[in-house]
C-alpha cells in the first residue's frame, strides 16, 4: 500500500527535491554554498513580497515565533494576541515564557477575527505594543484579514504587527511590504513542500527598531545576527546545509510555475475539496473565511471523525489530520500544499466517501467525487 501523507505539514515532497537534498554535503563555510545560501534568500523575499532581508533559521516554525517575541519585545511588554485556534494559543504561551503581558482576543473556532474588534481592545489598551496572529490558522483551516489589520498597525509607529504565515507564505499572497507587515515567517515542511527543519523570517524598518529596544534574553536566535551574517551571504551558525539546497530546488520551480500559479492551484484544490464534500452533506469548519492551505471539513453528525481518519489510514495508507481540543473527533484536515495533486484531492474524497459508507452514512455514494472533479478540470 502507498503512503499518502496529506497533512497541512509536513506534506510530500517532489523527487527533484529529494534528489537535490540527497547530493554531497558541501562545507557550509565556503563561497560555493554563500552562493547556494544567497538564491535562496533572494528567492525567498518573492515570496515573502518583500524587499527586505528574509532570514533562513534552523529551527521548526515556532523557533521563528519565538524569534519574533524575544528580538522585538521586552519583559512587561502588553501585546495583542489573537487566539482562534492552537497557534493563535501558542503566541500566548510564547509570551508568557518571556514575562510579556498578553491581550488574549479569543476568536470563535472556524472564524477569523473582526477587525472592530481589534480596535476596540486596542482602544482599551493604550500600552499595546505588538498584535500577534496568524495569516493561516491550521488548527481550523481559517484566514485571518491580515491586510486589513495592518491598515491599523502600518501607520503606528509604537505598534507592530507579527504575523503567523506558516501555512500562508507560498500558499497564497501575504504581501509584506505592500501591506506593511512588521514581521513574517514561513516555515519549510509547508507549501515550501521540504522536509521540516527551516524557518523564515522577514522584519520591517519598524521592527528593526523595536528590535533596538527589546531586553528579552537572545542568542541562537538573535536575528540582528542572522541579518549581519545575512548581508555577508551566509548564516551566524552551521545552516542545514541539504535542505537551503533542496530550498533552491522549490524557489526555481515556484518561478517557472509562477507564484500567481501556484496560489491558483492551491485554491482550485480547496474550492474542490470543500464543495466536493459539502455536496455529499459535509460541512467546511471555517465557511467564508476558508484558508487555500488547506481544508478543514466537519464529520457528519454522529461519525467521529477519529473513524474517518482512522479508516483512510487503514484501508488507503491515507494520512490526514485530526482535529485538537475542542474539535477531537469532529473534524479532519487535508493539505493543499505541497506535492500534493488533482488526483490526490479526487483519491481522498473517494477514500472518505468509502470510510463513510462503511459507517451507513446515508449519502449518494460518488457524488463528491463528481463535484470535485468538474472543479479540478480547470487545473
Ligand atoms: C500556523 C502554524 N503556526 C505554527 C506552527 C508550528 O510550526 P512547527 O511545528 O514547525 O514548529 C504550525 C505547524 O503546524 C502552523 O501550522
Amino acid at each position: 500500500m502507498k503512503n499518502y501523507v496529506l497533512t497541512p505539514g509536513p506534506v510530500p515532497v517532489p523527487e527533484f527535491v529529494m534528489l537535490e537534498m540527497a547530493k554531497p554535503i558541501i562545507h557550509h563555510r565556503t563561497a560555493e554554498f554563500e552562493e547556494i545560501f544567497f538564491k535562496a534568500t533572494q528567492g525567498l523575499k518573492k515570496v515573502f513580497m518583500t524587499q527586505e532581508e528574509v532570514l533562513i533559521l534552523a529551527s521548526s516554525g515556532t523557533g521563528a515565533m519565538d524569534a519574533a517575541v524575544c528580538n522585538t519585545l521586552s519583559k512587561g511588554d502588553e501585546v495583542i494576541v489573537v487566539n482562534g485556534g492552537k497557534f493563535g494559543e501558542r503566541w500566548g504561551k510564547i509570551c508568557k515564557a518571556y514575562g510579556v503581558i498578553s491581550h488574549e482576543l479569543k476568536v470563535e473556532w472556524g472564524q477569523a477575527v473582526k477587525t472592530d474588534d481589534i480596535n476596540e481592545m486596542l482602544d482599551k489598551n493604550k500600552n499595546v505594543k505588538a498584535i500577534l496572529i496568524q495569516a493561516s490558522e491550521t488548527s481550523t483551516g481559517v484566514e485571518h484579514p491580515i491586510k486589513e489589520i495592518a491598515e491599523i498597525t502600518k501607520n503606528r509607529d509604537d505598534l507592530i504587527l507579527i504575523v503567523d504565515g506558516i501555512t500562508a507564505v507560498g500558499a497564497f499572497p501575504v504581501e509584506f511590504d505592500n501591506w506593511g507587515i512588521d514581521i513574517l515567517i514561513g516555515g519549510s515542511q509547508k507549501a515550501f513542500m521540504l522536509p521540516p527543519g527551516l524557518s523564515f523570517i522577514s522584519l520591517s524598518k519598524k521592527a528593526w527598531k523595536f528590535y533596538e529596544d527589546s531586553d528579552l534574553p537572545k542568542f541562537y536566535l538573535d536575528l540582528n545576527q542572522a541579518y549581519k551574517n545575512s548581508l555577508k551571504k551566509t548564516s551566524p551558525w552551521t545552516p542545514a546545509v541539504n535542505l537551503v539546497m533542496g530550498l533552491n530546488a522549490v524557489l526555481e520551480h515556484f518561478d517557472k510555475l509562477g507564484l500567481e500559479n501556484l496560489f491558483r492551484r492551491h485554491s482550485i484544490m480547496s474550492e474542490a475539496t470543500i464543495k466536493g464534500f459539502e455536496s455529499i452533506g459535509l460541512e467546511n469548519f471555517a465557511p467564508g473565511c476558508s484558508s487555500t492551505a488547506l481544508s478543514v471539513i466537519k464529520s457528519p453528525e454522529g461519525i467521529d471523525a477519529g473513524e474517518i481518519i482512522k479508516g483512510l489510514k487503514n484501508k488507503y495508507g491515507m494520512i490526514v489530520a485530526g482535529g485538537q481540543d475542542q474539535a477531537k473527533g469532529k473534524i479532519f484536515r487535508i493539505t493543499h500544499m505541497g506535492y500534493v495533486d488533482k488526483g490526490d484531492m479526487i483519491s481522498v474524497i473517494a477514500g472518505v466517501e468509502s470510510i463513510l459508507n462503511e459507517l451507513k452514512y446515508d449519502f449518494t455514494p460518488g457524488l463528491g467525487v463528481s463535484t470535485a472533479t468538474r472543479i479540478l478540470d480547470s487545473l
